[in-house]
């Protein structure tokens, strides 16, 4: 069940062949997935063999599999965990109940709307990130940037995939649209902010993979817990993809701390300007970029309160982050959170009705996740002997969505007037010189074992294989 057909042309673990409807509908969508992935997906990648893993099964042994493709070749398709015939609505009015096989009629729109928005986010990225290849900073992270990539081409598949066999006519229509937002365009950009931001560079793709993908991590969690069990299923074989998105953001991150920690410790100086002088990124410059990506990324959960986010939860649309491991009634009727609001110049929690917080839910647990990782960031710096540490900003900080949306507050978390935050942003917030600066450092370094100077080698290889492998072979 859980092995993948490679031998059809749509590699999958659905019996695809056996719904004649379904195969040609996807079949027909393939071509303009190529066109679309040859449009705006990786810059002049064409020819190049790049070492990748390919899911053989859904099992955890199933990554297994590595071996050099041509990226247009990925054998993208369609993988769901195994269905559990006992599988029980857990939350919700329908607590109890058995899982949906298909879409009920009540939820559709509901349903088909969550799906496209998750599956949004999908191809936004790849574009986001289109340019990165020629600037990597070595060959290993090529390879990780292009794994990223087609994993990503993956889960716009799946999304595809649940709409085209459960939407009809809307969800081919929906599938369609999907290939034709682009990133940051004008006239018909992606969903969601953060997807419409630029990642020009490194800096910003090894931030964008920590918070970002993380965030794809929280709502692909929420989303694993629904009711409709193709949805579940779809989402937890995707988890295990996006596990990779986040190592190599924080990995990446980690990288660059080391390196300028070296230097710093060369050149005994924690001047910005001595250290930028020396071809690393100072430490301030890094704060700046991470107050960006983790504002910019906690706006994606949405209004701190939200009418929606209670239908989807008690509809059994969408759950809360491990919702299975809870120990409440998982109803939440009657049951308060607090959000934040201003009331008289000040930052104040109020107490609103849990089901109606439940963005605010999602958002503060991806808070404690992302503030783990930081916390190892830190430990590079510490162990390196530098007092200085990297820190989250106050979640009221630079927000654009729900009761925050707009106000003007400091990174830790003080209310300020509009001459204050004019005065000080430019501390809190990349400038136009640092993106400069950091796109000064963006330089082509790919002969293998090599890497650029503003960053430290990975501790080891992809699959076991030495960090000077030939990850890519350029054709
Ligand atoms: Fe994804
Ligand atoms: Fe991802």
């Amino acid at each position: 069940m859980s092995a993948i057909n490679y031998s059809e042309k749509i590699p999958n673990n659905v019996n695809l062949s056996e719904d004649r409807t379904l195969q040609r509908a996807l079949e027909q969508w393939q071509p303009n997935f190529i066109r679309w992935w040859d449009d705006v997906g990786p810059e002049g990648s064409t020819d190049f063999e790049v070492y990748l893993r390919t899911a053989v099964s859904v099992d955890p042994q199933g990554w297994a599999q590595f071996d050099y493709v041509k990226m247009r070749d990925y054998r993208w398709g369609i993988f769901l965990n195994p269905s559990d015939p006992e599988r029980k609505i857990h939350f919700g009015d329908h607590l109890g109940e058995k899982v949906w096989t298909d879409v009920p009629g009540e939820h559709r729109a509901n349903l088909r709307r969550i799906i496209v928005t998750q599956g949004d986010t999908e191809p936004a990225s790849v574009e986001q990130q289109r340019h990165l290849g020629l600037t990597a900073p070595s060959m290993y992270d090529l390879r990780n940037l292009f794994q990223v990539n087609v994993e990503e081409g993956r889960h716009l598949w799946a999304m595809v995939y649940l709409l085209q066999r459960h939407f009809g006519r809307d969800g081919r229509e929906e599938a369609a649209a999907l290939l034709e937002r682009r990133s940051g365009d004008e006239n018909n950009p992606r969903i969601l902010g953060a997807f419409n931001e630029q990642t020009p560079d490194w800096l910003s793709f090894f931030m964008f993979t920590y918070f970002t993908d993380r965030d794809g991590k929280f709502q692909l969690a929420a989303l694993s817990e629904s009711a409709f069990d193709p949805l579940s299923r779809t989402t937890k074989f995707m988890l295990t993809e996006e596990a990779h998105h986040m190592f190599v953001g924080e990995s990446g991150v980690s990288r660059v701390i080391a390196r300028t920690a070296q230097v710093m410790n060369e050149l005994k100086t924690d001047d910005a300007q001595k250290l930028r002088a020396a071809g690393v990124i100072d430490l301030a410059t890094l704060q700046r970029y991470l107050n960006f990506h983790y504002s910019v990324t906690i706006d994606l959960f949405g209004a701190d309160q939200s009418s929606n986010a209670a239908t989807f939860y008690s509809s059994g649309l969408k759950g809360r982050y491990e919702e299975g491991k809870r120990s409440d009634d998982h109803l939440l009727k009657g049951q308060t959170y607090k959000v934040l609001e201003v009331q008289g110049g000040q930052l104040v929690e109020k107490e609103v009705p849990m089901l109606n917080a439940l963005n605010e839910v999602l958002r503060d647990d991806f808070i404690k996740d992302s503030v783990a990782g930081v916390e190892r960031w830190n430990k590079v710096l510490e162990k390196a002997g530098i007092p200085t540490r990297l820190k989250v900003p106050h979640k009221a900080f630079h927000r654009n969505i729900g009761a925050l949306a707009g106000i003007k507050v400091s990174p830790d978390g003080r209310v300020v007037n509009e001459a204050e935050w004019a005065a000080k942003k430019d501390e809190w917030l990349p400038t136009a010189e640092d993106r400069a600066f950091v796109a000064s450092l963006m330089g082509r370094v790919v002969e293998p074992g090599r890497f650029a100077n503003w960053i430290a080698p990975p501790v080891m290889g992809i699959n076991r294989q030495p960090v000077d492998f030939q990850y890519v072979r350029f054709g």
